[in-house]
């Protein structure tokens, strides 16, 4: 059967931040609650010149050359911060980067889990259409309010994947376990751009998935911990992804425990600087493992996604040898350390600055923007997307 799976990976976050640390004397907690007991440094703060059609231009720019957007013949992409009801943003995003017009482009949502969903169904595809290329796309907006619980938890961000035939990064074995019931620990109604959330059952609802996909995907495959090098989780806030890490760890030999902890550190680190982003954090995740972990090619790495509402799914790939090709390092190195701290009332500020609801013509402040793609504003109803 044709290997299947990840073959270049794109990233891309706003270039301003507040810290973590900051925002906790600000909200009168000890900053160790934010920085350990959440495990949170830096959290993105995402301007109103940036919407997930933008930064999802801007994470597929790093990977795709004139050659490879000539040949996509499908656009997957999964967000729950959509910016319309009926038309869905992979059609924005296909205009904006100049993409064939025999291309397939569709909007995926179900919360966290939406770019997993993309990534399954593109890998099928591509095992049935050897020569097919998709673009799956994880793009979020995490924004839960000012002065709530979830505010550490905020953050924003895109995450590009070509899928293919022969992939450079990851082959994605065929086999996974998913899990969908109907729970109300995290929704967003129409009416409201904040979710809700139940944050400390959202929490265990989270961890009993994963306990649930992974016990099925062994059952399946006859796989145990032993075979695994790395797990990536959706990572809401890297403590999330610790508590499932523990909750499996008593599974390995002492040798491996240290082993998946050294592992978990480096799948934690970007995301430690990010926050959450949603459909796209488990992705994020695992492009920090490849850029700060120490794994040897053809090892198995253990992915688990989740999304609020919920759905689980614990799937699995193996790294392929030139993995490291499959990424621009030095770029997401630059883009992660060439961001601007702004102040605890400087974000404030750009949070209360986004875009109305009220349909109303708005020309937005552009000056400091410096992405390729960024929105201009509304005119007529129509968000003016621009590249420079
Ligand atoms: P909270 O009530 O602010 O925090 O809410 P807490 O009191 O539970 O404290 C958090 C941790 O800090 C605890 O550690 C404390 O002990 C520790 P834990 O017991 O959990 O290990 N702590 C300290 N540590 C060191 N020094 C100190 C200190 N003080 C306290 N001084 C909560 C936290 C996560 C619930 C909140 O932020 C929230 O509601 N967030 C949003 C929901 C969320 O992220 N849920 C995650 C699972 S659901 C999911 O992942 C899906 C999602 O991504 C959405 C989607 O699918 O679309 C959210």
């Amino acid at each position: 059967m044709t290997v299947v799976g990840i073959d270049k990976m794109g990233f891309y976050t706003p270039g301003m931040y507040v810290d973590m640390a900051e925002l906790a004397t600000a909200r009168g907690e000890d900053p160790n609650k934010y920085l350990i007991g959440i495990g949170q440094s830096k959290q993105a703060v995402i301007p109103p010149t940036q919407d997930v059609v933008t930064m999802a231009a801007n994470a597929a720019e790093q990977i795709l050359t004139p050659a490879l957007k000539a040949e996509i013949g499908m656009v997957l992409f999964g967000t729950e911060s959509g910016i319309d009801n009926s038309k869905a943003t992979a059609v924005y995003l296909a205009h904006l980067l100049g993409l064939p017009q025999n291309t397939r482009a569709i909007e995926l949502k179900q919360a966290c889990y939406g770019a997993t969903a993309g990534l399954q169904l593109a890998a099928d595809y591509v095992r049935v259409h050897p020569q097919a290329k998709v673009l799956v796309i994880g793009a979020d907006i995490a924004r839960y309010g000012l002065r709530t619980a979830g505010e550490v938890t905020q953050g924003g961000g895109a995450v590009a994947m070509l899928v293919t035939a022969d992939p450079t990064i990851l082959a994605l074995d065929t086999i996974s376990s998913y899990h969908t019931e109907d729970v109300m620990d995290f929704w967003r109604p129409t009416y409201r751009t904040e979710a809700l959330v139940d944050g400390k059952y959202s929490t265990n609802v989270y961890l009993d998935f994963f306990k649930t996909v992974w016990t099925g995907y062994q059952q399946q495959t006859q796989r145990t911990i032993a075979d695994f090098a790395a797990f990536a989780f959706h990572m809401p806030f890297t403590k999330m992804g610790r508590k499932g890490l523990r909750q499996i760890l008593p599974e390995a030999t002492p040798e491996q425990q240290t082993q998946l902890t050294t592992a978990f550190e480096a799948s934690q680190a970007d995301n430690r600087n990010v926050g959450n982003l949603y459909t796209g954090s488990l992705y994020l995740s695992f492009l920090s493992l490849l850029r700060h972990g120490q794994l040897a090619a053809n090892s198995r790495i253990g992915f688990f996604s989740y999304g609020s509402g919920a759905e689980g799914e614990f799937f699995s790939g193996v790294l392929q040898p030139n993995f490291r090709d499959g990424f621009v390092e030095e770029q997401l190195a630059q883009q992660l350390a060439n961001r601007r701290r702004v102040s605890v009332a400087e974000y404030e500020q750009i949070y209360a600055a986004q875009l109305s609801n009220d349909g109303r013509d708005v020309q937005l402040a552009v000056g400091e923007e410096t992405a390729t793609y960024y929105l201009a504003g509304r005119q007529h109803e129509q968000r003016q997307y621009r590249k420079q």
